[in-house]
């Protein structure tokens, strides 16, 4: 595919009335998993021809990179990040913290405060450490709201208390002062009470001093139902006003399979949507699809039934959603990758 998605350098945009919008670059990235882009040359290609950042989709999540006290396994993540910086790709890390897919010693642990707050402190400052400056990006703390907007009683809360959230984005600006710190978090793109929470959990930080810099939006959307472009920008433009950036980190839609054409034109839509919030609010400069291809998606062993959620289909053909969002991004797209 000669065509890009790449960089996007946003000279054309005008908002409805003639009145133009501010011009800024939007990366387009994706999650990659290091096994694709060893054995898929196809894979490797199809991802330097077409997006400007990668985020490891499973490789320095906690079980992968400390899966011992006394261990830490790089070697997966430094592949992606070699392999991004060799393609003038910048990288997103992701996560520091999170609920899940963390190794049975630090959940089994049975640690006190004083323990896991230096186990915290330890893994934020050698994995940040280890990659400074060159993760532009860290989703620092992953999903730490439940579906209803409580704080989830997870080991970090349970054992530490919300603090815990504090201390990590203190710890990462520490390791790394350059790096952009995010909160992340799935089900808040559009405005309701998830959103809500989120907005109200990142004033707070932002009130407190915390080194916070932006909040990212996963949005999974499932079927066809996403919120409307209309709340996703307002959601936006609220997290401007408490000085966050705001980026679309996982973007992908699930559709129930076999999708036929409609399914794959409001898949389209639904991207399309998304990328054109984020064109339009000065606080957006990231825009990250949850795999790029159905190929490696993560959807069809999440949910049964479930698949087609990504820009390219399972042989490496761009699909509808690829299209419309290459014409979001205009014409001078594909004079910046390739
Ligand atoms: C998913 C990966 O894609 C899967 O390969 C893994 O088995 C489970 O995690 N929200 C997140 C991501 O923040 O880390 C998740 O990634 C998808 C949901």
């Amino acid at each position: 595919m000669a065509v890009a998605l790449g960089l996007l350098v946003c000279t054309s945009c005008s908002a409805s009335g003639g009145t133009a919008t501010t011009h800024h670059r939007v990366l387009i990235g994706s999650a990659v998993s290091e096994a694709a882009l060893a054995n898929d040359a196809t894979y490797r290609a199809t991802l330097e021809n077409n997006f400007s950042m990668v985020t490891p989709e499973n490789e320095m999540k906690w079980d992968t990179i400390q899966p011992n006290p006394t261990t830490y396994n790089f070697g997966p993540a430094d592949a992606i990040v070699t392999f991004a910086r060799s393609h003038g790709m910048e990288v997103r890390g992701h996560t520091l913290v999170w609920h899940d897919q963390n190794p049975p010693w630090l959940t089994n642990g049975h640690f006190t405060r004083d323990q896991l707050i230096a186990i915290l402190r330890d893994h934020i400052f050698t994995v940040v450490g280890h990659y400074r400056g060159q993760v532009a990006q860290w989703d620092v703390v992953n999903e730490a709201l439940d579906d209803s907007g409580r704080l989830r009683h997870d080991i970090w809360y349970q054992v530490i208390g919300p603090s815990y959230i504090d201390m990590a984005f203190r710890f990462a600006h520490a390791a790394d002062p350059k790096a952009k710190l995010f909160y992340n978090d799935t089900g808040a793109e559009g405005l309701g009470p998830k959103s809500d929470a989120v907005y109200r959990l990142v004033a707070g930080l932002k009130h407190r001093g915390v080194p916070i810099d932006g909040v990212g939006l996963q949005s999974h959307f499932v079927g066809l139902v996403g919120p409307s472009q209309a709340g996703a920008e307002a959601n936006m433009v609220r997290l401007g006003t408490l000085g966050l950036q705001v980026a679309v980190t996982e973007m992908d839609v699930a559709l129930v399979l076999p999708a036929d054409s409609p399914a794959l034109r409001t898949e389209a839509r639904i991207y399309g949507y998304m990328l054109s919030a984020c064109q339009q609010e000065p606080n957006c400069h990231t825009f990250v699809v949850w795999e790029f291809t159905d190929k490696y998606s993560w959807i069809p062993s999440a949910m049964p039934d479930f698949g087609a959620a990504d820009l390219f289909d399972a042989s490496m053909h761009p699909k509808p959603a690829f299209f419309t969002l290459l014409q979001d991004l205009g014409p001078h797209s594909d004079s910046l990758r390739g």
